[in-house]
């Protein structure tokens, strides 16, 4: 397979160097990526970082390499334009269609998708002047991602700091593999999704924990957000990974806390998605002190059975309200992962259940997942291994489609 064929934007804000990253993932994930500064980011990075880490040159304007006339060769062979850091002034510059340099010339002559990912300050964000922009942008397909909040320039802190470059690559390759723009479908719908595994504490020190990484529910968060939704992330035990941006996260520890805050943020949610990994078992007590080796052997594990949360969630749910769960399943003697899931989402009565097969190093700690989204309306459908974000892009699509 060849190379997909990307462009990046970088227009001249302070998180200018924070495209660098960007384009380094971008380009170890395997795509081609020429790199269109403004003349103003040029001011935050220099161009010698942009050539050395995509390999390729790097121009402003449209009156360098005239005779290969860039402006439309590079729109018509793009696959995706992803501009990162997107300022006011580049957003504005967009919409009104204005072409006054290679890059702005670029987005004009594109027929791929395009993902913008904003930074600017909070009052520059807010700005009417703005909000049109975006809305403006959005009708027409483009990918406007809500920026993260949190600490700015200076000393003030809010929405508008650019969104991680992880999640900036994550949403890239989602636009690539769907080949089409993210709908804005889950606009004025509150989603809650539980991510990361559980841990049983044994005593200060110990606990029962698995391998669950997260990876899956904060794909599913961060697709949501960028879909429009007021997201609410219920967060166990993760691998390293970032806050999603414009996503509300709740920390929790135990299945038992996990259970809380999901009944919790249930109420009046319109869609609800576990895919935390929830230890069916807790040890019966918590000894209050680090258990000692002691002479002999240690006293056998005694252990006590969690309440299955998401059936409680299913018991509970208003009308309505669309409720997902997953599956991580092996066949055995009795039947193949699909066998097994079906019974699964039999037993549990929610809407929707994604059947992973796992096992062999599918699923668990690795970026990639596929399998099955099953319905109660009897509905199957196989989902073809790709990225997290795209099995998310697939759950959020029936969930809309539900809503
Ligand atoms: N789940 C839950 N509460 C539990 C266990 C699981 O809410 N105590 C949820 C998971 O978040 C997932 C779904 O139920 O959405 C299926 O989880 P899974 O571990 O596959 O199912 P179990 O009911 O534990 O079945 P088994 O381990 O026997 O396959």
């Amino acid at each position: 397979m060849s190379s997909p064929r990307v462009l990046l934007g970088v227009a001249g804000g302070i998180a200018a160097y924070k495209s660098a990253e960007l384009l380094r993932r971008l380009t170890e994930s395997g795509h081609s990526v020429r790199v269109l500064p403004t003349a103003a980011a040029l001011e935050f990075v220099g161009a010698a970082t942009f050539e050395a880490l995509s390999g390729q040159p790097v121009h402003t304007g449209v009156f360098a390499d005239v005779p290969s006339v860039q402006h439309v060769r590079l729109g018509h062979e793009a696959e995706l334009v992803v501009v990162a850091p997107a300022t006011a002034d580049l957003l504005a510059r967009a919409t009104h269609g204005r072409a006054d340099d290679l890059l702005t010339a670029s987005l004009l002559t594109a027929r791929c998708p395009v993902l913008f990912a904003p930074a600017m300050h909070t009052e520059m964000w807010e700005h009417p002047a703005t909000v049109a922009n975006v809305e403006v942008l959005r009708s027409r397909g483009v990918v406007v991602m809500d920026p993260a909040s949190g600490r700015l320039t200076g000393k003030d802190t809010g929405p508008g700091r650019l969104p991680e470059p992880s999640e900036i690559a994550d949403l890239a390759r989602l636009l690539l593999e769907r080949r089409d723009a993210l709908p804005r479908d889950l606009e004025g719908k509150r989603v809650v999704v539980s991510a990361g595994g559980t841990r049983e504490a044994l005593d200060p020190v110990r606990y029962l924990g698995n391998r669950s990484s997260g990876r899956q529910g904060y794909a599913l968060a961060t697709v949501a957000a960028q879909r429009g939704a007021q997201v609410t992330l219920v967060a166990g035990h993760t691998a390293d990974l970032h806050d999603p941006a414009a996503v509300d996260v709740v920390r929790v520890g135990s299945a038992l806390e996990l259970r809380d805050a999901m009944h919790a943020a249930a109420k009046g949610a319109d869609a609800i998605v576990m895919a935390a990994a929830v230890a069916d078992f807790r040890p019966v007590s918590l000894v209050g002190h680090k258990i000692k080796k002691g002479a002999g052997d240690p006293d056998p594990l005694v252990l006590t059975t969690n309440p299955d949360i998401l059936v409680e969630l299913v018991g509970a749910r208003p009308a309505g309200q669309v409720v997902v769960g997953f599956a991580a399943e092996t066949g055995d003697a009795t039947g193949d992962a699909l066998h097994h899931g079906r019974a699964k989402l039999a037993r549990k009565g929610c809407d929707l259940l994604v059947v992973n097969a796992v096992g062999d190093g599918k699923a668990f700690e690795v970026p990639d997942n596929g399998g099955w989204l099953l319905g109660a309306d009897g509905s199957e459908k196989e989902l073809a291994i790709g990225s997290k974000a795209l099995l998310a892009s697939h759950v959020w699509d029936a969930v809309a489609g539900r809503l």
